[in-house]
């Protein structure tokens, strides 16, 4: 079990009392991911591109998203595409904190998937958590988030060429480690000088990926409705919550001084 639930009683808890203090709206979904958030962060181009990623592979596609812990993105996912669904292997979550578990998520591990769908989504796994291989029996495309700091298999790889898919496309996003920093330095640490801030901001460093996979007799297809969807996208539609990432200095196609290829944040690149 990647979390124990004592343990997240305990967040929950802290959870409880940080909302008791009335804080910024929106902060909360970058200070506990996992109950008011998601483990990435996105925007809702984010969410555009995925859902063109799964209506390239069909017009009415079948969505899986795997580890979906409460549903955060899924639900964002099915304002586009009403019955996506989602797989979460510890049902403990939903029952020990008196969570509704919304109907369209299943509690079951992805190895017991057994039928063939068109798209899977996996936003970000713990290190050490690799279901690559039964993800890739689900689907035709694959979206995968994860950290620059090395997860999935031993080797840290979330890769799926070695199961016979494609990568068409990449970008990168603010991992919600730096995100959740940025807001703690900025809004919760009154004793830091706005020297130690600026140094601090520009130290941050630990992207998150988004990687495309589609099988090779889909992956034209796949990259060329990715391509259109980001050539048409518009960064003013856009979810409440993304006004955080603004003030933290993770704008869209913010140029980022500590990476050398690919520096703007939200940029696609094609494979
Ligand atoms: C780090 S959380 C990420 C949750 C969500 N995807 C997000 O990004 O916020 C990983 C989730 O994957 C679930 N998980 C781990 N192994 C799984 C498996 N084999 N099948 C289904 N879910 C699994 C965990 O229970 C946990 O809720």
């Amino acid at each position: 079990m990647p979390f124990m639930l004592d343990d997240l009683k305990k967040a929950q808890q802290a959870y409880r009392q940080f909302l008791e203090r009335r804080p910024p709206e929106h902060h909360a979904r970058y200070i506990f991911p996992f109950f008011a958030g998601s483990y990435f962060c996105y925007r809702k181009i984010d969410v555009r591109r995925v859902v063109a990623v799964a209506k390239a592979a069909s017009s009415d596609p079948s969505y899986l998203d795997v580890g979906c812990g409460y549903g955060d993105f899924l639900s964002k996912i099915r304002e586009f595409l009403p019955n996506a669904s989602g797989v979460e292997k510890e049902g403990g979550i939903f029952y020990a904190l008196g969570v509704e578990k919304p109907a369209y998520i299943e509690v079951a591990p992805v190895e017991s998937i057994a039928k063939q769908g068109d798209m899977a989504f996996v936003g970000w796994m713990e290190p050490g958590v690799d279901f690559r291989r039964q993800v890739s029996k689900a689907a035709q495309c694959i979206v995968t988030t994860f950290d620059a700091g090395g997860q999935c298999g031993i080797n840290g790889g979330c890769e799926y060429d070695e199961f016979g898919y494609e990568r068409v496309a990449w970008w990168r996003t603010p991992s919600w480690i730096d995100v959740n920093a940025e807001v703690m330095n900025r809004y919760y640490t009154p004793t830091l000088s706005e020297e130690k801030k600026e140094q601090l901001a520009d130290l941050r460093s630990a992207h998150n990926f988004w990687y495309v996979y589609a099988r090779p007799d889909i992956a034209d297809k796949v990259r060329e409705s990715l391509r259109a969807q980001a050539a048409m996208e518009d960064p003013h539609d856009r979810f409440e919550f993304e006004g955080v990432l603004d003030e933290c200095g993770f704008g869209y196609k913010e140029e980022l001084l500590t990476v050398t290829s690919a520096r703007r944040l939200w940029e696609v690149v094609f494979d």
